[in-house]
């Protein structure tokens, strides 16, 4: 028996201010990927920040990119304050993407505490960082993957910006790191292990674990 179609609200966008836009995209778009992005500022102070309107944009070049809002919860006003990490970046036009694993979730969202400029949240949340190898910024200690970038443009969207960066070097943790596999090497098993998986953003303030996994192959592959 076929149902009738399922009855929908049937919105305008002009029928959203731009605040309660945000909250549906938040709550909708999901779960999303975070980039725990570390920057460093002109004084030499390191910075650190999650951003989950975030994705990869190409594989080759390899690029990352995320989107920098306005300081504060106010999405309707271009001239607000720039957040850190959209300063340093601009600065010193360099970022390290580090992925957010399940065993430092806590440190990954007081992260996001809104400290004045010049005070590291590294130092903050208790988030061990250690030097990158081709960019200025330091990286997370513990993170599995670790993406230094250097920046490759900045669109400007409204209030928000979104930031894209050039990978130029990958710190892997080796307990993810697999090398060769069906002739690819430097593969990667972010999942075997709980502690490594990374966390996902849903609405509001919840997080999803990943506890499911189902295998559904493609017909014509790369599965
Ligand atoms: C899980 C999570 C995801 C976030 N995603 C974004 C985002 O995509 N864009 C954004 O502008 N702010 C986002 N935020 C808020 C920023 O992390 C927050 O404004 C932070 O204070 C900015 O730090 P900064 O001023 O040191 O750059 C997010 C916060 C959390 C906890």
């Amino acid at each position: 028996m076929t149902q009738g179609t399922p009855r929908t609200h049937s919105l305008d966008v002009s029928d959203f201010n731009p605040s309660e836009m945000y909250f549906l995209l938040r709550d909708s778009i999901l779960p999303r990927p975070i980039a725990w992005v570390s920057t460093i500022s002109r004084d030499g102070v390191p910075n650190i920040a999650p951003y989950s309107f975030f994705n990869v944009c190409c594989p080759s070049p390899p690029v990352m990119g995320f989107s920098c809002g306005p300081r504060g919860d106010n999405h309707q006003d271009g001239t607000r304050r720039e957040i850190d990490t959209l300063i340093n970046i601009k600065d010193n036009r360099q970022f390290v993407v580090n992925l957010s694993p399940e065993n430092l979730l806590d440190e990954m969202v007081a992260s996001a505490t809104d400290l004045p400029h010049g005070q590291s949240e590294f130092d903050f949340a208790h988030i061990q960082q250690v030097p990158s190898t081709r960019v200025k910024p330091p990286r997370v200690a513990l993170t599995p993957v670790a993406f230094e970038c250097e920046l490759l443009d900045i669109l400007d969207l409204g209030a928000n910006h979104w930031v894209m960066g050039k990978v130029v070097h990958l710190h892997i943790l080796e307990s993810v790191y697999r090398g060769e596999r069906e002739g690819k090497r430097h593969r990667v098993d972010l999942l075997e292990s709980e502690a490594t998986r990374p966390v996902g953003r849903l609405g509001r303030a919840f997080y999803s674990r990943i506890r499911e996994l189902e295998t559904v192959m493609r017909r014509d592959g790369p599965n």
